[in-house]
């Protein structure tokens, strides 16, 4: 699964092939639009809609197609909706018109009829509906991430404390500094200064995975705890908030996200539960990787967690790509 020389092959392909792909792709794009256009009397969102898959297929087509446009109708739009992402105006109760709204200006710029292509319409809209709440979640998550861990806040010093439970039902936390917090893998005697980075998304992270997925939680953290190979448990789960963000912020994550998103019963969009399972997904199988590979000391945990992040982005590249958290009883 980990076989090195192929990793690197396969990256190296990816560089090259890349950009060729890119070029050609564009100087032939215009031209072949314009056949399928003649030849089909769909338009490419059109075709995307009826032609690809649901999931990250489709979305990812129509997403690119809408950011290539060339309409000045259609980069207002996109603006438009960029706003309406960034001032978290998609919520349950104004997303219906935001929606309908696109959907009809786009119909209107590519001259579709709304009446003839009802199925068009809906496909289009719930593609949007997802595309634009990813953006708006990166926001959410953006501002979690830049709260910093608070002392004289309550909730914040509730979560920790009830961190400390989940993670050690057995033993009692003597004072609020202390050195025991060592044993659930923080650095010194006040979790406060490990959370730097991440900030409160760090801790809602370790908190959910502890919460909701406890027993598995309770293994991985007495896997840390091996006397010849273990990890610092929460100073690992901070860094792993850290590469599940990047996996987002930078579109790499897109694949996963719009599949399950399509795999439920309504297409709202995904919301802050899916990023604390991926999560949730990412600490398991990091830990499944750190106790096959047995490294004699933490001093290895740059070259295993860039293993870790290559092979997760290979995985995430497939477009059926969807993780599963791999565990007997889902309590979520
Ligand atoms: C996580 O670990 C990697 C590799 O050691 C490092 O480059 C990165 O800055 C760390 N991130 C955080 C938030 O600690
Ligand atoms: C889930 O994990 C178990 C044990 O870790 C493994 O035997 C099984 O093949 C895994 N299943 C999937 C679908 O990955």
């Amino acid at each position: 699964m980990y076989f090195k020389p192929l990793l690197y092959i396969s990256n190296l392909l990816h560089w090259l092939l890349c950009p060729a792909y890119v070029f050609i792709r564009r100087l032939t794009r215009p031209f072949i639009k314009w056949i399928l256009t003649r030849t089909t009397g769909l338009c490419e969102l059109q075709r995307l809609c009826y032609c690809e898959p649901s999931g990250a297929c489709r979305i990812l087509g129509l997403e690119e197609s809408l950011k290539n446009s060339k309409s000045v109708k259609v980069q207002k739009l996109l603006k438009f909706l960029d706003l309406a992402a960034k001032e978290k105006r998609l919520t349950a109760a104004g997303s219906g018109q935001i929606i309908s709204k696109t959907v009809e200006t786009i119909c209107y710029v590519k001259k579709i009829h709304q009446g003839v292509h009802q199925p068009f319409n809906k496909l289009l809209g719930e593609s949007v509906s997802v595309i634009w709440s990813l953006k708006q979640l990166l926001h959410d998550l953006e501002s979690i991430r830049t709260t910093g861990y608070d002392s004289s806040n309550m909730e914040h010093e509730q979560k920790l404390l009830e961190l400390w439970t989940l993670l050690m039902p057995m033993t009692e936390l003597e004072s609020r500094i202390s050195n025991s917090w060592k044993d659930i893998g923080f650095q010194g005697d006040d979790p406060r200064t490990d959370f730097r980075g991440m900030g409160i998304l760090g801790l809602e992270n370790l908190h959910f995975f502890a919460k909701n997925y406890q027993e598995v939680a309770l293994q991985v953290l007495s896997h840390s705890n091996h006397p010849k190979h273990g990890y610092s448990f929460a100073i690992v789960g901070i860094n792993l908030t850290h590469l599940a963000y990047t996996l987002w912020r930078d579109g790499t994550a897109k694949t996963h996200v719009y599949n399950i998103c399509c795999h439920q019963l309504q297409m709202p969009g995904p919301t802050l539960l899916h990023f604390h399972r991926f999560y949730c997904y990412l600490f398991i199988e990091f830990d499944k990787l750190w106790m096959s590979e047995k490294p004699p000391t933490i001093m290895e945990f740059g070259r295993i967690r860039s293993q870790f992040e290559n092979h997760i982005r290979l995985l995430l590249a497939n477009p059926n790509c969807m993780f599963k958290l791999n565990i007997s009883v889902e309590h979520v």
